[in-house]
């Protein structure tokens, strides 16, 4: 029997085995680990007494309200908090709100959008996507993913009718849009673009960080998310008249002086709107852990760096398309077969090896969910579905033949910043082992 060592000398150094692995396997040969490779939340990982420090001075301030408390000074977790995202995602603007689906609300309420308007995402992206459209009144349009797994920008143009006004750009799983075209397609048909950075905090593209290229980006910094308070979101945006009717939704319409101080200027009357206002607690949680947000990057990308290094030159490598490599978060290393078949014996044999991978996750095929597909809204008269557009738009997997086929096909090996070196040689070692074995 090989030594697990010795296994990973001969794994790593790129020799081809001549059996089926599971013949191995039931050969009594080791797999590549002993235990099942597994993950972590990403920012708890790096909670340590700066996050403590910050909860502490909120509770012995008392001041766990962002607008004022008691006490001399006013709060100042919050605003510190977006000061700083705004600077780190290179905005003029940042506010923090309440959760990554507020933010989503907050961005369509910024972009005025509204009944009778179109917004168009992809096909594969998380419930909040589609909900936000819905709840504010306006209709959601799918479009197909490629295999970025994000949405196709050759898929866009012909989604656009003249009732669309936005695309929503959704950074899934890390991976960057493809921004060049997507800015392009919105600006040839004056559309905005909203981007989603829910599962890409932290990521860019070509040197830009994400948010930054549309008109109005969002970050959720829930727990699965790249930082987090447990919940949370934030917005950010160049053009002060969008900032100001997001900070007005965020808080009953109204334009608090900390915000109006950030304006310099207000432009808008108040409005009918919700509270998503995020807690001190919280903004103080966020903002240490703001502050760690490189480090977490740069470790998970050195990561998926040493795992693409390592498997590069495998014979026939079909790996997830990136539409900007050096920008990726890394959050996960995607293989994609020829069938649904093959990625299944992939899925089943890494999984012997204790390097399990999985389909694509953190996501769902919308358009086949039932009350998506059903369009069943909180109200029979609810505007989005009763337009004569609304009655006649079909979801269904007919509407998304290639999303349905692409996910089927790719499975991947999901990365987390805490790993160690020999959690990325074992995972080297485990695709260099099953891959060569798919046909
Ligand atoms: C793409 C995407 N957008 C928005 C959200 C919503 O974020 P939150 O859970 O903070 O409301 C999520 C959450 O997972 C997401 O994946």
């Amino acid at each position: 029997m090989l030594s697990r060592r010795h296994f990973l000398a001969v794994a790593g150094g790129g020799a081809t085995l001549t059996h089926p692995i599971s013949k191995l396997l039931e050969d009594g040969r080791t797999p590549v680990r002993d235990k099942p490779l597994r993950g972590d939340y990403w920012g708890t990982q790096f909670y340590d007494e700066k996050e403590l420090q910050q909860l502490t001075e909120v509770h012995s301030n008392r001041q766990p309200f962002r607008w004022y408390g008691p006490g001399t000074q006013p709060p100042q977790k919050v605003a510190t908090f977006e000061k700083e995202w705004a600077s780190r995602m290179q905005t003029r603007f940042a506010l923090a709100v309440t959760s990554g689906t507020s933010a989503l609300q907050t961005a369509l309420a910024a972009l005025q959008i509204g009944p009778g308007d179109e917004v168009i995402l992809p096909a594969w992206t998380w419930h909040s996507c589609f909900n936000s459209i819905v709840l504010a009144g306006a209709l959601p349009v799918f479009a197909e993913i490629d295999e970025s797994f994000n949405i196709d920008p050759a898929d866009i143009e012909g989604k656009i009718t003249p009732q669309t006004k936005v695309i929503m750009a959704v950074h899934l799983q890390g991976n960057p849009c493809d921004m060049d075209r997507i800015m392009s397609i919105a600006n040839k048909h004056q559309l905005k673009v909203l981007e989603d950075c829910a599962q890409s905090v932290g990521a860019s593209y070509k040197g830009r960080p994400l948010g930054s290229i549309g008109h109005v980006g969002i970050f959720s910094l829930q727990l699965n998310k790249t930082i987090t308070a447990g919940e949370g979101g934030a917005l950010v945006t160049n053009d002060p008249i969008l900032f100001e009717r997001a900070a007005r939704f965020h808080d009953l319409g109204a334009l608090r002086p900390g915000h109006e101080k950030v304006l310099s200027q207000s432009k808008l009357d108040g409005f009918a709107a919700p509270n998503f206002r995020l807690n001190e607690f919280s903004g103080g949680v966020l903002l240490a852990q703001a502050r760690k947000l490189d480090t977490i990057v740069e470790a998970v990308r050195n990561h998926a760096r040493r795992v693409h290094e390592g498997i590069r030159d495998l014979s026939g490598l079909h790996l997830r398309q990136l539409p900007d490599p050096e920008g990726e978060l890394g959050s996960a290393v995607f293989l994609g077969f020829s069938s649904k078949e093959q990625c299944e014996r992939f899925m089943a044999l890494m999984k012997k090896e204790n390097v399990p991978a999985q389909r694509p996750a953190g996501s769902v095929i919308l358009p086949i969910v039932p009350y998506i597909e059903k369009k069943i809204t909180v109200h029979p008269a609810w505007p989005s579905f009763n337009t004569e557009r609304g009655k006649s738009i079909r979801y269904g997997a007919s509407c998304c033949p290639r999303t349905i086929d692409i996910l089927a096909r790719f499975a991947g090996v999901s990365l987390n910043p805490k790993f160690t070196r020999q959690d990325t040689d074992d995972i080297v070692a485990a695709i260099r082992k099953v891959y060569p074995t798919i046909s």
